[in-house]
Parts: structure tokens; C-alpha cells; sequence
């Protein structure tokens, strides 16, 4: 059986102070949580500071983004060696905020997944269609463009191991999350269009949901044979409304 993850998304949210007070409130809420993986992923600045505040937690460390390259001269960047270094594992790419406001291309953003699974670090792949896209109906071609784009470049076997969020951007941080029955059937075609290259790789892949969850709707949407668990923006920046998703994440499935 697959065990859901549940990831927060900080985005541009943060200080040296909120960190450890998010962090602490985080290890007491969920030190007894099982089955259910955990990782926040702070802004690339406190990378470190969170690295410590969670040592001997269960709760994993994750980042926002990555460069597609290791090391030289790129202003401003991170790479994926140094975000193994620092500890982290469950690396964001192709959230709808950088393809947005970074113009990053499907093609980049494989670059991205190749260069995290080369570094052994598990990539987030998020891939979502607009509003207008949705409208279109065009969720189903979007999200298979999304995926193939990385599919044939590097084949279904960099797929083990490695994370899909699936976020309709008309639902991300608006409160208007997809019903659980529109994101299920988003991920059962998800699921489906990978089995078509390995069957096996499809079952295993964890494919999370995402777009404006919270501590109401998670448990229903976590009841969904095909949603593995959520990466949450807004609600994650609350301990106490990030454990109930947490929470409703480890139990879901054994009802
Ligand atoms: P939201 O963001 O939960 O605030 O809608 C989700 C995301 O962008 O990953």
C-alpha cells in the first residue's frame, strides 16, 4: 500500500523566529502521528535553521525549487548538490508559481527532475492545468503534456521514487479547492497515463492532491482511492490546522 505524503509549501513565508516556533509546535502535534510521511519545505534561507529544529523528528525537509545546475556562475541559485547537503529530500519543481512568474517551460522543469534524481533527492513534480484551461476542457492534456514532458526524456523508471502534486491552479490559494470526486478522477488519468509505460511504477507512485486544503476538506479528499496524501500552502503555516491534514492523511485509507 502506498503511504501518503504530506508536504507544506511555506512559499514566501518566514523568519528565524517563526521558524522554530512552527517547527516546535509541528514536533509536539505530530510525535505520535504514524503512518503518514511529513515534509515542510521552508524558504531556501532557513534550509538549515529548520534542518536542526527538526533533528530526531520524524517530520521530513523539503525545498521550494532547485537550479539545473550543480555549482559556477548563477546568481542567486541553489543547487541540488548543496540541498542534499544541508539535508533536505523532497524537492518542489514546476509549482505553478514558477512556471507563472519564472516562465518555467515543461522542458526546464525536466531538467530540474533528471538533475534531483541524478543527486538520489525525491522530486515534487507539480503539474496542473488554469482556470481557462479547465474550462476548455483541456485538464486531462495538460497534465499529460506535463508529465511527458519528463516521461520522454528520462523514461517511466524516474518515476520511482518521486513525487506528482497535482494542483489545479484556479485552486491554488484561492479557498475553491476541486471536490474530491474532480480531483479523484484527475488522478485516477494520472495514474493511468503512467501505467500505460509500467504498471508497477504507477501503482507506487504517491500522487498528491493540492489546491486550497485545509483542515475541513482533507479527510474527504484523502478518502479517495487515488489521492496519496497533499502539499498545502496557506494551511500549513499553522501547526494545529497542519496536523489535522496530517492526521486525516494517516488515517484515510485504513477506514
Ligand atoms: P494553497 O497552496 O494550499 O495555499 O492553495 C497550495 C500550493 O501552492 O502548493
Amino acid at each position: 500500500m502506498r503511504h501518503p505524503l504530506v508536504m507544506g509549501n511555506w512559499k514566501l513565508n518566514g523568519s528565524t523566529h517563526m521558524v522554530n516556533e512552527l517547527i516546535t509546535g509541528l514536533r509536539q502535534e505530530l510525535s505520535s502521528v504514524t503512518g503518514c510521511d511529513v515534509a515542510i519545505a521552508p524558504p531556501a534561507l532557513y534550509l538549515s535553521q529548520a534542518k536542526q529544529a527538526l533533528a530526531g523528528s520524524r517530520i521530513a525537509l523539503g525545498a521550494q525549487d532547485v537550479d539545473v545546475n550543480l555549482s559556477g556562475a548563477f546568481t542567486g541559485e541553489t543547487s541540488a548538490t548543496m540541498l542534499k547537503d544541508i539535508g533536505a529530500e523532497y524537492i518542489i519543481i514546476g509549482h505553478s508559481e514558477r512556471r507563472t512568474y519564472h516562465q518555467e517551460s515543461d522542458e526546464f522543469i525536466a531538467k530540474k527532475f533528471a538533475i534531483l534524481k541524478q543527486q538520489g533527492l525525491i522530486p515534487v513534480l507539480c503539474i496542473g492545468e488554469t482556470e481557462q484551461e479547465n474550462e476548455a476542457g483541456q485538464t486531462e492534456s495538460v497534465c499529460a503534456r506535463q508529465i511527458d514532458a519528463v516521461l520522454n526524456i528520462l523514461g517511466v523508471e524516474a518515476f520511482q521514487n518521486a513525487v506528482i502534486a497535482y494542483e489545479p491552479v484556479w485552486a491554488i490559494g484561492t479557498g475553491k479547492s476541486a471536490t474530491p470526486a474532480q480531483a479523484q478522477a484527475v488522478h485516477k488519468f494520472i495514474r493511468d497515463h503512467i501505467a500505460q509505460k509500467d504498471t508497477a511504477i504507477a501503482q507506487q507512485v504517491i500522487i498528491q492532491y493540492g489546491g486550497s486544503v485545509n483542515a475541513d476538506n482533507a479527510a474527504e479528499l484523502f478518502a479517495q482511492p487515488d489521492i496519496d496524501g497533499a502539499l498545502v500552502g496557506g494551511a500549513s503555516l499553522k501547526a494545529n490546522t497542519f496536523a489535522v491534514i496530517v492526521k486525516a492523511a494517516a488515517t484515510a485509507k485504513k477506514a
